[in-house]
């Protein structure tokens, strides 16, 4: 939750409305978290990173046709703000992709926040394919990128999820 809050915080900081609906979501998280769909990324005791991979696409977003596709979802991706510019971020989405082509997953994509700019750059600059925006006018994300699972070219880093679900 720190990780998030910080970064909400941080995003405020900069004129952002970005995860302005943060109290409508933070209620799901309890299920995700019961699910293990919610990782850490640690450095020895220090939680410096989160990333959501569900299996599920939200279907505001995604099509009938491309949600029967085995793919998996990223969502609510965060770095200790002391530790950005390392690439933390890439590396957790590089471990998702290796994570969901493990679970036997073709694609992995996420939802961008409409007005960021900025956010769809970073995923363009790190290989994800811009796919469509939604026109659903009642959602605020809905920019939409995929790129393919693929195994991680480095050497693997280790994950644990908040709960013990799928280990
Ligand atoms: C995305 C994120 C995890 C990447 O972490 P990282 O690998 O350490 O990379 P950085 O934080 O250095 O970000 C790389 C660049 O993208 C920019 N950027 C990242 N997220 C951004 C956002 N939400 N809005 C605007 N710019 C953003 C950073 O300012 C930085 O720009 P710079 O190179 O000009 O300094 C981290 O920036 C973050 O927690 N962002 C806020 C939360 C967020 O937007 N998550 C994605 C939701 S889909």
């Amino acid at each position: 939750m720190s990780l998030l809050t910080q970064r909400i915080q941080w995003l405020r900081d900069r004129g952002s409305d970005q995860w302005a609906t943060w109290e409508r979501w933070r209620t799901k998280l309890g299920p995700s978290l019961a699910a293990g769909d919610i990782w850490i990324l640690w450095d020895d005791d220090e939680a410096i990173g989160t990333i959501t991979v569900e299996m599920t696409g939200d279907s505001d977003f995604w099509t009938p046709a491309e949600l029967a596709e085995p793919a998996a979802y990223v969502s609510k991706l965060a770095v200790r703000l002391d530790r950005a510019g390392e690439e933390l971020g890439a590396l957790l989405l590089a471990w998702a992709g290796d994570y969901a082509f493990r679970y036997g997953c073709r694609y992995v994509r996420l939802d961008a926040w409409k007005t960021n700019k900025e956010l769809h750059n970073y995923y363009l600059a790190r290989g994800w394919t811009y796919l469509r925006t939604s026109t659903d006018p009642r959602r605020r994300s809905g920019v939409l990128f995929q790129r393919p699972a693929a195994p991680m070219d480095q050497e693997p880093v280790e994950l644990r999820t908040i709960t013990t679900h799928r280990e």
